[in-house]
């Protein structure tokens, strides 16, 4: 069945945020189902496996922080074809994140702008539901950040309390610090900031840490953030984020543009390979690539940028679960 041609004119016809819910619950289900996951594995799963930060990684495709935030669908996603899974943003306190609407697609720029505020049901309700479920078959990564109500100051303990929670679930943390919709959680990016944040968790984590990083740091921001990463021995660098800039969108897309929040799809490509090929350049670390990934090319581009692994979320809703299989057949 033609995903572009058949499932998506259906599904873009509803309000955005009704369809990701609605696509959640049916994943949800489809988890329970161990003929199903088998059958989605047949079609879908396939292996070019690496070796990252000391994990191995059955194929270097993940699904990026932010589609299942509470881990609710996790066995589909490596049905579907995923090498790696990243659960989050969670924070310690649930919450309901901003008021919708929060998520609006730009068709005709193959983007989405998005200010949903990491509402998650928080790190006990994850920590309760991972126990639940038990391991998976591919490595999972676990996303942190810090709660709404948390003033920036108290960032630390907030970080800490989630990574307590979590850690024992996790092939790896990222620390995410580079979403544009949780009010100052950039300034966690600046030197002193993400000095004191990476030793506090550093202190505490017996996992590969992974710090994830804006597209809109400026070069001399993001050589600084590099080098506090090393100086605290974090094991990656997950570039990027969504951005807050607005170019490269499609006229018809004007009315959408002007909405708040983080922009990710077609837009973000370039920024994306720019950041990742300053990070190879400037850094030993491991980078996973994410940003604009709507076909096979993108992600290849990434790769030749240096990625090691790459995520990918946006281009789910554009192009459909079958863009995981055909990024790993072009590896092959
Ligand atoms: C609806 C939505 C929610 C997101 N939530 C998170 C999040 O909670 N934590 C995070 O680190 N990134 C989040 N992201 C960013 C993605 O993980 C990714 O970095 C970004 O969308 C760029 O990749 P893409 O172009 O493939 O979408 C979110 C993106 C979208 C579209």
């Amino acid at each position: 069945m033609s995903y572009s041609r058949l499932v998506r004119p259906v599904l873009f016809r509803r309000n955005a945020e009704a369809v990701h819910e609605w696509t959640l619950r049916r994943l949800a289900t489809l988890s329970r189902n161990q003929l199903a996951l088998a059958a989605l594995r047949r079609l879908y799963a396939r292996s070019a496996p690496r070796t990252v930060f000391g994990v191995r990684f059955p194929n270097p495709v993940g699904l990026a922080a932010g589609l299942d935030k509470d881990g609710r669908a996790l066995p589909a996603w490596p049905a579907l074809g995923f090498g790696f899974v990243e659960v989050g943003t969670v924070t310690r306190q649930p919450q309901p994140g901003n008021p919708a609407p929060r998520l609006f697609r730009l068709p005709a720029s193959q983007a989405v702008i998005n200010r949903m505020g990491f509402n998650n049901a928080g790190a006990a309700a994850l920590a309760a539901r991972l126990d639940k479920i038990g391991p998976l078959p591919v490595p999972l990564g676990i996303s942190l950040g810090k709660s709404k109500v948390t003033p920036l100051e108290d960032a630390v303990e907030d970080y800490l309390f989630s990574l307590r929670a979590l850690e024992r679930y996790a092939a790896y943390v990222a620390v995410n610090v580079s979403s544009p919709n949780t009010p100052g959680l950039r300034a966690l990016q600046d030197r002193a900031a993400l000095g004191d944040l990476l030793a506090a968790l550093k202190s505490e984590s017996t996992r590969p840490l992974l710090v994830k990083v804006a597209p809109d740091l400026t070069d001399h921001a993001l050589g600084e953030l590099l080098e506090v990463c090393a100086e605290h021995g974090v094991a990656g660098v997950i570039a990027t984020n969504t951005t807050i800039a607005r170019d490269g969108l499609a006229p018809a897309d004007a009315a959408c543009a002007a909405e708040a929040g983080g922009l990710s799809g077609r837009p973000l490509a370039e920024r994306a390979r720019e950041v990742v090929t300053f990070v190879v350049k400037r850094s030993e670390l491991p980078v996973i690539g994410v940003g604009g990934i709507l076909a096979a090319e993108d992600a290849l581009r990434l790769f030749d940028a240096g990625a090691s692994l790459v995520q990918l979320c946006t281009g789910l809703i554009y192009t459909g679960p079958v863009l995981v299989r055909r990024i790993v057949h072009g590896l092959e």
